[in-house]
């Protein structure tokens, strides 16, 4: 008799967790939040083995799922023919920011970047924003992006310690041809949008790695407001990555 309850548990549970998994989340009634499930199959990020080693060595210290860092590195990799600076706002322990700084350093013999975070977690929470309260993510410091940059051979990027750009956006003097936006709520993502836009080299490539997800959705609303501005091309990427090509010709 337990034996037979406990099996109608289990798949109950089974069930619910399937439930919770892939059902329809809506924010707001407006925003629908899916899993989904492309039909291709192609996985460079296997085959590459240079981006696969580094991987394998950096994935601790990133929140990150292996898709969206071969992107990363893949962008980051491209955009070295733009000519500009490579900056990232929201590097937590270092992982997403030792990949890029990789490609960088493979392609250009130079891994110098920005590598921006408050290190005391994420800020500007507003109603807006289904999730984030401020704080969150305040589980690192200056240690863990030494180590991971250390184990990688690479030099340790320009850091700014802060908020960008209210404290340290001033210290970025350079056009800026790669950006990173990792930073969870709609108004810290919109603000360092608007700083880095005049920085803009004439093509450029920005990314904004919260765009698929239901915990993240003011940065959702967010690039779906930039979608029609001018000189920017959007890609959403079933990955969650909202990418915007910049094109100022
Ligand atoms: C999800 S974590 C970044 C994850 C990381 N890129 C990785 O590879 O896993 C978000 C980070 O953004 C930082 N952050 C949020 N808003 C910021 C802002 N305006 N300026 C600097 N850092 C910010 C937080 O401190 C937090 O460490």
């Amino acid at each position: 008799m337990i034996r037979k309850i406990k099996k109608v548990f289990d798949i109950f549970f089974k069930y619910c967790c399937l439930y919770i998994h892939f059902a329809p989340r809506k924010n707001n009634g407006e925003l629908v939040y899916l899993r989904s499930f492309p039909e291709a199959t192609y996985a460079p990020w296997f085959q590459d083995i240079f981006f696969y080693d580094t991987y394998t060595k950096i994935k601790k210290y990133s929140l990150k799922d292996i898709y969206r860092l071969y992107e990363l590195y893949s962008l980051a990799t491209q955009a070295c023919n733009y000519g500009g600076s490579f900056v990232e706002i929201g590097a937590w322990r270092g992982g997403s920011a030792a990949i890029i700084a990789s490609a960088k350093k493979k392609m250009l013999n130079s891994n110098d970047f920005y590598l921006c975070d408050t290190f005391e977690g994420v800020v500007k929470a507003s109603f807006i924003d289904n999730f984030y309260n401020n704080g969150e993510h305040n589980d690192t410091d200056l240690n863990y992006v030494n180590k991971v940059f250390d184990k990688l051979n690479l030099m340790l990027p320009k850091v700014l310690t802060g908020i960008f750009p209210d404290d340290t956006g001033n210290e970025v003097s350079d056009n800026v041809s790669f950006l990173h936006i990792d930073v969870d709520t709609y108004q810290s993502a919109k603000d360092i949008f608007n700083f880095c836009q005049n920085k803009f080299t004439d093509k450029a490539v920005i990314i904004f790695d919260d765009y698929g997800f239901f915990e993240t959705n003011g940065i959702t609303i967010l690039c779906n407001e930039l979608k029609n501005k001018k000189n920017m091309t959007f890609i959403h990427n079933l990955n969650g990555h909202g990418i915007f090509l910049w094109n100022k010709v």
